[in-house]
């Protein structure tokens, strides 16, 4: 992972200020490095640590926050990381187009990486994210949303990038369809998890440890599962509260919301779900050789449940 971050330090190189004070502005915030991590260890867990392994570990990095410049603009956020968004800090508009930028040094990362199914991978991930982000948009306000319809947005806009960052290791170290689709499945499903799992904390977590402001999904009106679950038990009184609160994006009620949500087993029943999820990573993890590497794949698949950040 040091040797990610030095990747990351190299690769932000450009001869125009603002690019690189907006950039290191948000990796230096940190940030918990999953992607990388996950594609590292499914490389160890392969026992084939390819020489490229670290440039597409900040390849996926630069994606991932790209995607953040972008969707905290979109969502209006104003925390990140424990500091102020990129937005707030600079404007809109320096964080769309940096957002550009980290995409397209992504891009031309992986060029030098030279190999075909890489790209196709990465430009696949990063063309679903973005119809993700579009498809969850488009849903906005509309408390008719199911589960299913849910979990087509988180599987673009979330579980694609972890998908993309287990299946490369396999990729590189050439091991075989059997394996890719099995570390391909470890990732979409650990990223399922993640996607539900910080869903719940926007409701019950804390913005101190998560570094985000909570109650955003609500003031968005976006249908999150802790809302669909709530939906599903509440007495119309209060299924017309959270109706109202959804359609106008109004959280003068997040008190009372989280109550329901929380009367109602919701955030039980949208833990339950994001429990089976990584039970399916554990199960795809039986494919792997194993090693303290996949031994740390497991424990981050039954670890995800009880993150607080
Ligand atoms: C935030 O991802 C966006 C989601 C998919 C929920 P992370 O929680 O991985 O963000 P950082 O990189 O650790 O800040
Ligand atoms: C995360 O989505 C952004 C992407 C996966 C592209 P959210 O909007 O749900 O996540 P946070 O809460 O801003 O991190
Ligand atoms: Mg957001
Ligand atoms: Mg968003």
């Amino acid at each position: 992972m040091k040797q990610v971050d030095l990747v990351i330090g190299a690769r932000l190189d450009t001869e125009v200020p603002l690019v690189r004070e907006v950039a290191q502005y948000i990796i230096s915030a940190g940030g918990k490095r999953l992607r990388p991590a996950l594609l590292l260890l499914v490389s160890g867990a392969l026992e084939s640590p390819h020489p490229h392994r670290h440039t597409l570990a900040a390849v996926v990095e630069f994606i991932h926050t790209a995607t953040l410049l972008h969707d905290d603009v979109v969502d209006e956020s104003t925390l990140r990381r424990g500091r102020a968004t990129a937005n707030e800090r600079f404007g809109n508009a320096p964080s769309v187009l940096v957002g550009d930028f980290l995409y397209s040094r992504a891009f031309q990362m992986m060029v030098d990486v030279n190999d075909m199914r890489v790209m196709q991978v990465l430009s696949d991930a990063t063309n679903v994210i973005a119809e993700g982000e579009v498809q969850q948009l488009m849903n906005m306000h509309d408390t008719s949303l199911d589960e299913a319809s849910y979990l087509r947005v988180i599987r673009s806009k979330t579980a694609k990038l972890f998908e993309a960052s287990a299946r490369l290791a396999p990729i590189l170290a050439k091991a075989g369809s059997d394996i890719e689709d099995a570390c391909a499945t470890y990732g979409q499903a650990l990223g399922t998890a993640f996607q539900v799992i910080d869903d719940v904390l926007d409701y019950e977590g804390s913005s101190d440890v998560l570094g985000k402001n909570l109650g955003d999904d609500l003031r968005e009106g976006k249908v999150t599962l802790p809302i669909i679950c709530a939906l599903r038990n509440a007495n119309a009184g209060q299924q017309a509260l959270i109706r109202g609160a959804i359609e106008a994006g109004d959280t003068s009620h997040l008190d009372d919301i989280v109550n329901i949500i929380r009367d109602t087993g919701a955030l039980e029943a949208a833990r339950a779900s994001a429990a089976a999820e990584a039970q399916r990573a554990i199960k795809a993890m039986h494919h792997l050789p194993v090693n303290e590497y996949s031994s740390a794949l497991l424990q981050l698949a039954a670890g995800l449940l009880e993150r607080r950040f």
